[in-house]
């Protein structure tokens, strides 16, 4: 797996078996906190506790990224963390990395300590698995779902209209999903799937990311 340094200086690798990197060249880094986690904030606010649904873990900055800003917020906050990533391979690297996000160190031990971690507040649980099957053992719903796959043409199986379904039934009310995809076919799956959707911010790339949330009427 080779590594690349994107443009924020932050590090990502490049997948021999998708062809693609797994964060945008343009800031890896940048992409957490911009495209994914800074949409979702107005969406948590003044909450006491917030569950995390991260999909496609990988390196797991946006999740790094999330703790860091409600922790900003708000100190005392109770933060739950699940994520689904199927490669051990992309896991390994994470202990290398020092990133720019104060809490890596979490992610850091949660890997250490067999993907499990739960301190002050903030539990995290990796499941390593394939996401479709496991999404249906995945208990609860979320405020926040960090949708993060490679793209739909080489990772389709994570941007269908069931697997979709499958996300809204773990969606909170009042939650939110942010993906980087804003293609017309995702946006429909989405639709069919009971989200409504927004553009996301433009970052790094002339397309802007998704906002989605749930209809509940
Ligand atoms: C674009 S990368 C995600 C980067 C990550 N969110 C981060 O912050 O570092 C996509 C990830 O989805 C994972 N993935 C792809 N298909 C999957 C599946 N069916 N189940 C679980 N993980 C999957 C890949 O292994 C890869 O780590």
């Amino acid at each position: 797996m080779k590594q690349v340094i994107t443009k924020d200086g932050s590090i990502t690798f490049h997948s021999e078996e998708y062809d693609e990197t797994y964060h945008s060249v343009s800031g890896a880094v940048e992409e957490a906190f911009k495209k994914f986690v800074e949409p979702a904030l107005e969406f948590v606010k003044g909450k006491q506790e917030v569950r995390i649904l991260d999909i496609g873990f990988g390196l797991g900055y946006n999740s790094a990224a999330a703790m860091d800003r409600i922790l900003e917020a708000n100190l005392h906050c109770e933060i739950t963390i699940i994520g689904l990533e199927k490669d051990k391979e992309i896991l390994d690297k994470i202990k290398e990395l020092k990133p720019m996000i104060m809490t890596y160190h979490a992610i850091q031990e949660m890997v250490e300590n067999n993907y499990k971690y739960n301190r002050e507040g903030i539990k995290i649980n990796l499941m390593v698995c394939d996401a479709v099957k496991a999404i249906k053992k995945v208990k609860g719903k979320f405020d926040i779902i960090l949708h993060d796959p490679f793209s739909p043409k080489k990772n389709p199986e994570l941007w269908t209209q069931a697997f979709f379904k499958e996300l809204r039934k773990h969606i909170k009310k009042e939650g939110v999903l942010t993906t980087y995809s804003c293609a017309g076919e995702v946006r429909r799956n989405l639709k069919k799937a009971g989200f409504k959707v927004f553009d996301g911010p433009v970052v790094g790339r002339r397309a802007p990311g998704t906002i989605a949330v749930p209809i509940t009427r």
